[in-house]
C-alpha cells in the first residue's frame, strides 16, 4: 500500500526536489546544531558511491564524507584517477545517528525511501556500497560484507561493488591493502566502459 511519503517521492522529478521533501520530512530528526546530509556530487555522475550514516564532521557541515574517513575516501578514489566532484556521494541515512553509533533499523526503515528515489532520479551507471550497513539496508539483511567485497551484485537493477568503508581502514590498517585491491577492480570496470 502506498502511503503519503510514496506518492510524494513519486511526485518529485530532481535531486532538489528531493532534497527540499528530505528536509520537510527528517529536518526535525536532525538534533541542534546538526544539518541533515542529503549527499552531494555531479547530476551527470555515473558513479553513485554509498556509505553508513553522517558523522560529526557531516553533520557539521551537511557534506557526507568530510572526516578522516573522507580524507581516506578521497585518496582512494584520486589513486584510480577519479575526483569527487565526477562522482555522487550519499549514504544510507541522512542524519547523524546520536553518539556514533551503527543506524537502528527503524532509522534505516524511515530514511531509505529518500535514498531509493536519489538512485532512481540520479540514474548511475553503477553503485559502490561502503560497508556492511550499506550491504544489508540495499541488498540483504543477512550478507556478509567480508564474503561480499570485492565482488558485484546487482542493486535496483545497478550493477553495484561492494568493498569495506573506509573507517574500517582506520581500525584496521590491513584493511587498506584490501580497500585499495578494490578499488583497482573498480577503475578496471570503469576503463571497460563500465
Ligand atoms: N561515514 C559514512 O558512512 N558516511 C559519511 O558521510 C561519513 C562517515
Amino acid at each position: 500500500m502506498q502511503t503519503p511519503l510514496d506518492e510524494q517521492l513519486e511526485k518529485v522529478a530532481t535531486l532538489n526536489e528531493l532534497k527540499q521533501l528530505c528536509e520537510h520530512y527528517l529536518g526535525s530528526e536532525v538534533s541542534k546544531g546538526e544539518k541533515f546530509v542529503f549527499g552531494e556530487g555531479s547530476p551527470q555522475a555515473e558513479v553513485m558511491i554509498i556509505g553508513e550514516a553522517p558523522g560529526v564532521q557531516e553533520a557539521k557541515t551537511g557534506r557526507p564524507f568530510v572526516g578522516n574517513a573522507g580524507k581516506l575516501l578521497n585518496t582512494l578514489l584520486n589513486q584510480i584517477g577519479l575526483e569527487r566532484e565526477q562522482i555522487y556521494i550519499s549514504n544510507i541515512l541522512k542524519t547523524h545517528p546520536s553518539g556514533n553509533r551503527k543506524p537502528y533499523r527503524g532509522e534505516i526503515k524511515k530514511e531509505l525511501p529518500f535514498l531509493l528515489r536519489q538512485i532512481e532520479l540520479l540514474r548511475p551507471k553503477l553503485l559502490v556500497l561502503l560497508g556492511a550497513t550499506a550491504l544489508q539496508a540495499l541488498y540483504d539483511p543477512k550478507a556478509k560484507i567480508t564474503e561480499l567485497r570485492g565482488n558485484w551484485i546487482e542493486v535496483k537493477n545497478l550493477p553495484t561493488f561492494v568493498t569495506y568503508h573506509p573507517a574500517a581502514a582506520l581500525r584496521d590498517e590491513t584493511k587498506k591493502k584490501t580497500l585499495e585491491h578494490d578499488f583497482s577492480k573498480l577503475q578496471e570496470r570503469l576503463a571497460s566502459a563500465v
